[in-house]
């Protein structure tokens, strides 16, 4: 069993810049789109990503987690782009080079235009094209990486198919729920890649991150509690039994009330971070407790937990509460496996910079890199530090 992890993560087409052949590019650039501003240079990691790593080993950190941009290795149908797949087997070897373990995102919100416009995980095969894709990388999680992601927070993705004009622009609270035909495409494509990764490489410990809220019915809610969180994120937790470990991706909680016989939503008044969310780092603590009632001996990894603020005193102390509440929970018995923090660099939050949540500010027209205290604290809180 690996050592608890202790990371950063990071996105593909939140810091690479240019993913001219994904569909984010594409939706970015069409004319009265939803999205404040385009994605554009990112934060130049493409480029820049031995800075992260440097910023992030030289914090303390032993675990870094990044995502392989499909629309770059496949920018058209049955092209792969062999410049593409060694730029990510550079980067295995550029984490490991600095001690940081690699821990391998496969999909991360963006697919290529061209699977997006002939009907994405709608179609029929959408499954054999991922796993085409997945056979392309096959020199990326080679023997130095141990941790496989295959898709990062497929019921977003799922929700996110059901996206009309203006019904959920972006990523906040208020998406609508994920579309069912979708969520089942992405279980099976979760279970085949796995079955698949495994074979090819028996060493690898696949799994999937789920975007898990501290969901807390309402008195008087409780009964109609399952029917919020089950097709949200419960469902995919499920499918996530028997994989090697599932990860839980947490920012704020959800109060769930009852109207008219249905769960609803209730706004919190509580202070809001840059993302419009609660305010609530003891939310890691209650997600963590939820979900583990649904997957059994599945270990968990937290692959997500951050804070968008312009106060890194504020970041400090979201951490300093949300990873007591880990500590409890693990206390309690819960077997987490790792820490990863979101994000390494502030980054594009699809549609939006001004959300910042890095332990290392960015100028966006230099791309210089400027850490804040939150990345020295943070990195010094690892675990075996503190036994
Ligand atoms: C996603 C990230 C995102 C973060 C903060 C998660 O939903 O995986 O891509 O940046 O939350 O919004």
């Amino acid at each position: 069993m690996s050592a608890f992890l202790w990371g950063v993560a990071t996105g593909a087409h939140q810091t690479e810049g240019n993913n001219l052949a994904s569909d984010w590019w594409a939706i970015e650039h069409e004319p009265g789109s939803f999205v404040k501003e385009p994605s554009g240079d990112a934060v130049d990691s493409f480029h820049r990503w031995r800075e992260d790593m440097d910023l992030a080993a030289g914090a303390g950190f032993t675990d870094y987690r990044f995502g392989v941009e499909w629309s770059r290795v496949e920018p058209v149908e049955g092209f792969f782009s062999r410049a593409a797949i060694d730029h990510y087997r550079r980067m295995v070897e550029g984490a490991r080079a600095r001690g940081l373990r690699p821990f391998v995102t496969l999909h991360h919100f963006t697919v290529p235009l061209w699977f997006a416009a002939t009907g994405g995980w709608f179609r029929t095969d959408a499954t054999e094209k991922y796993l085409r894709y997945v056979e392309a990388i096959e020199p990326v999680p080679t023997d130095s990486v141990e941790h496989v992601g295959t898709i990062n927070e497929p019921n977003i993705v799922a929700m996110l198919a059901r996206r009309k004009e203006g019904e959920a622009p972006g990523l906040s609270r208020g998406l609508p729920l994920p579309d069912p035909r979708v969520t089942d495409a992405l279980i099976d494509v979760h279970h085949t890649t796995r079955a698949k990764l495994k074979a090819a490489h028996p060493h690898l410990r696949v799994g999937w991150g789920i975007s898990v809220q501290d969901c807390q019915p309402e008195p008087g809610a409780e009964s109609v509690f399952a029917t919020y969180v089950h097709p949200r994120d419960e469902v995919f937790a499920e499918a996530a039994r028997g994989s090697h470990w599932v990860g839980v991706q947490t920012y704020t909680r959800i109060r769930v009330g009852i109207a008219d016989g249905r769960p609803v939503e209730i706004a919190g008044d509580g202070p809001k971070t840059l993302t419009g969310w609660e305010y609530y780092p003891d939310a890691l603590g209650g997600a963590l407790r939820r979900i583990a009632g649904v997957v059994g001996e599945t270990p968990i990894i937290v692959t997500e937990n951050g804070i968008a603020t312009d106060d890194d005193h504020q970041r400090i102390e979201y951490r300093r509460a949300a990873l007591a509440s880990m500590q409890e929970a693990i206390g309690d018995g819960i077997d987490v496996r790792g820490y990863l923090h979101w994000s390494v660099v502030d980054n594009y939050e699809r549609g939006d910079y001004r959300p910042t949540f890095g332990l290392v500010a960015v100028d966006r027209s230099s791309f210089e890199r400027t850490p804040r205290p939150s990345l020295r604290w943070l990195g010094a809180q690892h675990p075996s530090r503190h036994r």
